[in-house]
């Protein structure tokens, strides 16, 4: 008899979890811990990527849950190449100035994404020829959108995924036309453009130990150069079941050790099938039933999985919270994840922390409870 009630307790306490996550209003009170924000407001930022709906207000229940739960932003598309700088004398600033502007009105800092990336660049930048003209662009680009944000968003991803798997400089437009100094050359043309904005270099699958050692030596070659780099930004696109936490934690020492801010900063967990590691957008597979299996809703064991990851990250990172500046997840809710159109386009997916209804998923408690039950970090060590 106590052993069925004593295996059955667990099951209890998941149900009740569950029901507490549906029951939660999507217009989260910012009171005491009710938010991820205020949770853990003494330990890190807690951000999110924003598409331009959210930006621009137009989704209500967007627009009453994110300055309630979130204390920064990234805008997910609207500040890349092609949208801000899309013809070679022409520059775009009404959704990025709309960002910033929200991250004033709000009290949100903001993190402008991303200056140099060789992805979503404007036609007339893919088919230059010429290193002169790439060196141009580069320049021009880098002084007029710097410096018009400078004092008005947080920080910038200077530089996004220069880095190949092996931990050599990706091949890319930047690295042909102008060298692998480039990304050095970024940070020292942002420094002087924006000096009080903060700059950060940010990749995927930097935790993993080739690509690590190639950012830990783009980071001190910049440092060698006396150029300023404050951060690096860990993009987070992991896997339920196989969050590599050793990795993770020992990036976090080896790159704290360079004297830069370790951020967390595109978190999702995905839970469908994928045999790649990674978030390059340029891979992709075709379309397939057997790759989209929870098209009518997540089975229990995978919400499971997941809330006890998301925990187990969420508790790696409040032991290095001196070390950590911010985590941002990619998005707001699992529907509006770029995840339900990569690497397969169309499928459903479940990747954050709220569900479609923009209600707090099993994961969202664990979060908040990390924080909310006291000295919970403590109790459960790493
Ligand atoms: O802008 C067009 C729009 O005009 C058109 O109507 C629509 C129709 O599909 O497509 C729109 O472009 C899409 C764009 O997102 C804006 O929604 C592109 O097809 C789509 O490929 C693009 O995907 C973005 C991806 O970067 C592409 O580079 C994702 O939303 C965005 O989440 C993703 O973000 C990147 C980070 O910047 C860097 N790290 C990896 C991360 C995930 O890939």
């Amino acid at each position: 008899m106590f052993k069925k009630i004593f295996l059955a307790f667990p099951i209890f306490v998941a149900v009740f979890l569950t029901s507490c996550a549906s029951s939660k209003k999507t217009t989260a009170s910012s009171s005491a811990a009710n938010s991820l924000k205020e949770a853990y407001k003494n330990d890190f930022l807690i951000g999110a990527a924003l598409n331009a709906q959210q930006i621009e207000e137009k989704d209500a229940q967007a627009a009453a849950l994110i300055p309630a739960e979130f204390s920064a932003i990234t805008p997910e598309n609207i500040m890349k190449a092609e949208v801000i700088h899309p013809e070679w004398n022409r520059y775009n600033f009404d959704l990025a100035d709309k960002i910033a502007d929200y991250g004033k009105k709000h009290n949100i800092k903001v993190n402008g994404h991303t200056l140099i990336w060789h992805s979503q660049l404007p036609a007339y930048i893919r088919t230059m020829k010429d290193a002169d003209s790439v060196k141009q662009y580069f320049t021009n680009h880098i002084n007029t959108v710097a410096s018009h944000f400078d004092g008005k968003i947080y920080s910038w991803d200077v530089v996004n995924e220069a880095l190949e798997e092996d931990g050599s400089m990706r091949k890319s437009i930047f690295l042909n036309k102008l060298g692998e100094d480039f990304v050095t050359e970024a940070f020292r043309l942002v420094q002087k453009a924006a000096p009080n904005t903060e700059l950060y270099y940010n990749d995927y699958n930097i935790e993993q130990p080739n690509k690590r050692a190639g950012a830990i030596t783009l980071i001190k070659k910049i440092q060698a150069a006396g150029v300023r780099i404050d951060g690096i930004g860990i993009q987070g696109h992991w896997h339920v079941g196989t969050v590599p936490f050793k990795e993770i934690e020992q990036s976090i020492i080896e790159f704290s050790a360079l004297g830069v801010k370790v951020m967390f900063t595109e978190l999702d967990l995905e839970v469908l099938p994928r045999n790649f590691q990674g978030a390059d957008v340029n891979q992709r597979v075709a379309s397939n039933p057997a790759l989209n299996p929870y098209v009518n809703g997540l089975p229990d064991s995978v919400m499971q999985q997941q809330a006890s990851d998301y925990e187990n990250l969420f508790r790696l990172f409040l032991k290095y919270k001196d070390k950590v500046g911010r985590v941002t997840f990619w998005g707001v809710n699992d529907g509006q994840s770029w995840l339900n159109n990569w690497p397969v386009r169309g499928r459903t997916n479940y990747p954050l922390l709220f569900d479609r209804e923009f209600k707090p998923k099993l994961a969202y408690y664990k979060v908040l409870e990390l924080k909310t039950k006291k000295n919970a970090e403590q109790q459960k060590p790493f």
